[in-house]
Formats: structure tokens, C-alpha cells, sequence
């Protein structure tokens, strides 16, 4: 089979500097939801028709397994197909497909695949209680697909039809070339219509046959923002209600957005709000609580991650203890039994097990050994506006509240930092290193008192 996806529609009603079919669902573009699922259903050939404005779409979407046609000026339906000819074989099934409709399922194509065979015409149909607007299914007295009618062309009768249109049809290329030459604009709406080829199939003594989709979300385009909100709203319920069936817990299943692939292991528990992008893992056990976004993360079994944490290209080993308001960003490696508490920031650095830092800490560029102490307020001074450094702080190191680590710099195995020490040369292991003016106090001292106006 071979795949034509219509995506030259400006999509004026979106507003936006963005071409329509680059609007993402669930963070993807629409189009790319549609290319990913065409590559999974394993066709010869994708070509995507597209138009005015559509260079962007290109750019930001092309790859080796695709071909690309323009289409100027936009002349209907049958029109975009047509530009997509010169790329298409004659002894092939042709799919077409529309940009802006994302949500299309495998399962949904390789059904009408199927029907169609290789001689078949096979069209993706609907009943709708509300059909206005669509392309109506005519049928003869004994079931038979006769035509499709565009609203806009359709009479009374016709319009009352329920059975639409969903716009995905396959047909074989070499019939589909015959018919795309023969088509006239000679309608409502002065346009190419695609759907005038079901007419000419018919005519020609070619069967059409109808299938519909496993959902109807499938089926649904998007042409403004409230559109749009409405299928992620719905994409991300059919997510949710994937994940529970795998076992996952949610505490409210409205409230939670995947934007990529989360994979949960037995007893996942997530609470609401939570936001997870590009490639997450949870293992066994893990808990994630209310408000957390999470990105290309793998959390190990057992760790728990409160609210407001917010996690991104981390590994994270087991039983970790992370939060509220804990921050990793690119890099963060933690082995098993890592807390970090609130307002911890940690950037490409290896912590490893048992270690703490659990309030108030900045450890960058940094290598942390086991059973580490971090107290709150320490900070890796990793940058001297030019460049990076790193800091290594060896196993069973502990260090005190307040302490400035100016990197390049290495704490040894067992040594003790001082509260409030600036570190800028090596701390030999096993020994208490301070940096700090002695403390004095001073006997009989008063305070300055106010001074009266007046007084000298
Ligand atoms: C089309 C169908 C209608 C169907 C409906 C389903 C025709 C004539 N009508 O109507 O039967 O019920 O979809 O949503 O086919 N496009 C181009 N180039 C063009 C025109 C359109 O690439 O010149 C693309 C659009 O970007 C869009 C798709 O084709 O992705 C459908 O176009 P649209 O204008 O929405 O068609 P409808 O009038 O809704
Ligand atoms: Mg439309």
C-alpha cells in the first residue's frame, strides 16, 4: 500500500503562525501522529501533499521514508491527491489519509486495508447524530454505496443521511488515476472533489465497501483550538484508561498528560497533575506525587517522588527519595537510596548510594560518592563564567550547612566540611577542613543607642 496524507489546508481558524498540521496532540505534531502510525501499519511509500506556508512542515518533519508534493494553489481534495500522483505506482493500493486528523488507528487502516483488497474501493464511514457538515454516504435500496454528496451540493434528503464521510479511503492507483483525470469542479463549492471518484467506481462497475472505525476519536479533525483541546482531551483519556488496564494507579484519571511514552511497572501510583514527556519509566512500586513533570526519566523501583519535583533526562535507582520541590535536570545519574529534598537542583552529576541532600543544595558537574552528607545551603561553584568544572566528593564525606565548593575540587574519602566553608583547594580525606574568620566575643559591648534631636 502506498499512503497520500492531505496536508496543504492553511488552517486560517487555528490563528496561529504555525501551520495546522504542526499543532501538536499530546506534544507531536498532528502530522507526525499520522506518519507514525502509517509507519506502523508498513506501507511502500508515504507522500504528503502540502501547501502555502508549508515549507515549515517540511523542514520540521522530513525524513528518507517520505515524498513530498506541493500543492498551489489548493483546489480541492481530489486536486491535492492528484499532485501526489507522479510519486504513486500503478500496481499499488493507495491510502489516503488527511494531516489533520490525527488520532487514526492501525488497526482502523489495515481493517479497511483488507476490505479493499486489490480491487476493491474501501471508504472509512461514520454514523453521526449531528452529520452536518460532512460528506454523506448514498446508498442504493439494496445497501450499496452509489456516491458521496458534499453537504453543500446535497438536497434535503440527502443531508438527513447520518452515515458520513470520514475522508480515508483506499483505491488502487492505476483506477484512481483514471478517475482524478475526469474529475470536474463543476459543484458547489467549485472545488476537485475526492469524493466524486466513489460515483465514477460505481459507474465503472468497481465495488466500494464501507468499514468503520474502532473509535470515533479516530476520525475527528481538528480545525480550531477548541478542537484541538477536545481530541487531547480525549487522546489522553484513551492513555489513561490504557494505563490502569496495565495496572497503574491513578488518582484521577482526567488529570494527568503524556506527551511521549510512559511505561509503568506493578504498583505504579500517580497522583494528579502530573505531566510526563518523551520517554519515562516507572518501576515497581514507584510513587509520584501531585504536580510533577517528568521527562526522558528512568525512576527505579520503590522511589518516591513528591510534589512539585520536576525531573528531566534522569536515572534514578531504587528506593531514591525525591522532593517536594526537588529539580534534576540533563545528566542526573542517582543510584539506589539518593534523597534529595526541597529546592535541590542537581545537573549532570553522579550521586551515588545512600547519599543526602535534602534541602536548599545546587550540586552541578559534580561526582558524589556513597553515604555523602550534603547539608542544606552547599553549593557546587562549578562555573567561572567561562568555563566548567568538576567537583568530586569521595565516599562517606560529610559537609556542612553553607558551604561553597569552588570547583575544580575534591573532598576526600570520610573528610568533614565545616558549615559556612569556601572550599577552593582539595580537602584531604579524613580530616575536618574549615574556612571561616574565629569567632569572637566581645565583653561589655553596647549597643548604639538613638540620639535625640539636638544632641551633639
Ligand atoms: C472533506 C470531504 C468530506 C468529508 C470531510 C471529512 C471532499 C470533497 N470532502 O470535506 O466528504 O466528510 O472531508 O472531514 O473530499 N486539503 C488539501 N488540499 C485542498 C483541500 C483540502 O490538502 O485543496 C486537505 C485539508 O488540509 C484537510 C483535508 O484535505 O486535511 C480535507 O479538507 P477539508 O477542506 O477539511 O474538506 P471538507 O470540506 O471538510
Ligand atoms: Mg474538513
Amino acid at each position: 500500500m502506498e499512503v497520500v496524507v492531505l496536508a496543504a489546508g492553511q488552517g486560517k481558524r487555528m490563528r496561529s503562525v504555525l501551520p495546522k498540521v504542526l499543532q501538536p496532540i499530546a506534544g507531536k505534531p498532528m502530522l507526525a501522529h499520522v506518519l507514525d502510525t502509517v509507519r506502523a501499519v508498513e506501507v511502500r511509500k508515504i507522500c504528503v501533499v502540502y501547501g502555502h506556508g508549508g515549507e515549515l512542515v517540511r523542514e520540521r518533519l522530513d525524513a528518507p521514508d517520505l515524498a513530498w508534493a506541493r500543492q498551489e494553489p489548493q483546489l480541492g481534495t481530489g486536486h491535492a491527491v492528484m499532485q501526489a500522483l507522479p510519486h504513486l505506482n500503478d500496481a499499488e493500493m493507495a491510502l489516503v489519509l488527511y494531516g489533520d486528523v490525527p488520532l487514526i488507528g492501525v488497526r482502523t487502516l489495515r481493517r479497511l486495508e483488507q476490505a479493499a483488497g486489490r480491487e476493491r474501493v474501501a471508504l472509512l464511514t461514520v454514523n453521526l447524530d449531528e452529520p452536518t457538515g460532512y460528506g454523506r454516504i448514498i446508498r442504493d435500496e439494496a445497501g450499496r454505496v452509489r456516491r458521496i454528496v458534499e453537504e453543500k451540493d446535497a438536497s434535503g434528503d440527502e443531508r438527513r443521511v447520518r452515515e458520513v464521510n470520514t475522508g480515508v479511503l483506499v483505491a488502487p492507483v492505476a483506477l484512481l488515476r483514471d478517475w482524478l483525470g475526469r474529475l470536474t469542479n463543476d459543484n458547489a463549492q467549485g472545488e476537485y472533489y475526492l469524493t466524486d471518484i466513489i460515483g465514477m467506481a460505481v459507474d465503472g462497475g468497481i465495488e466500494v465497501v464501507t468499514e468503520q472505525p474502532d473509535h470515533l476519536a479516530e476520525t475527528l479533525g481538528v480545525n480550531n483550538k477548541a478542537q484541538l483541546a477536545e481530541l487531547e482531551r480525549s487522546h489522553q483519556r484513551a492513555i489513561a484508561q490504557r494505563l490502569m488496564e496495565e495496572g497503574a494507579t491513578l488518582i484521577d484519571p482526567a488529570r494527568i498528560d503524556v506527551r511521549g511514552e510512559l511505561v509503568c511497572g506493578r504498583d505504579v501510583e500517580i497522583d494528579v497533575n502530573c505531566v510526563f514527556e518523551g520517554r519515562v519509566t516507572l518501576a515497581d512500586g514507584v510513587r509520584i506525587g501531585a504536580n510533577c513533570v517528568i521527562r526522558n526519566a528512568r525512576i527505579g523501583a520503590g522511589s518516591r517522588i513528591a510534589p512539585f519535583s520536576h525531573i528531566e533526562d534522569t536515572e534514578m535507582g531504587e528506593v531514591c527519595v525525591i522532593g517536594p520541590y526537588a529539580r534534576t535536570r540533563p545528566g542526573t545519574v542517582l543510584a539506589d537510596d539518593v534523597h534529595l529534598g526541597n529546592f535541590v537542583e542537581v545537573k549532570n552529576s553522579r550521586i551515588e548510594a545512600h547519599s543526602k541532600a535534602n534541602h536548599l543544595a545546587y550540586v552541578g558537574d559534580a561526582d558524589v560518592g556513597q553515604r555523602v552528607n550534603i547539608g542544606a545551603g552547599t553549593i557546587t561553584c562549578n562555573y567561572d563564567g567561562a568555563n566548567k568544572f568538576r567537583t568530586v566528593i569521595e565516599d562517606d564525606v560529610f559537609i556542612g550547612s553553607d558551604t561553597q565548593l569552588v570547583a575544580p575540587v575534591t573532598v576526600g574519602r570520610g573528610a568533614t566540611l565545616g558549615a559556612g566553608t569556601t572550599l577552593s583547594k582539595d580537602a584531604p580525606a579524613g580530616q575536618l577542613t574549615v574556612s571561616r574568620a574565629k569567632q569572637i566575643s566581645i565583653p561589655g559591648w553596647k549597643r548604639p543607642v538613638k540620639q535625640k534631636p539636638g544632641e551633639a
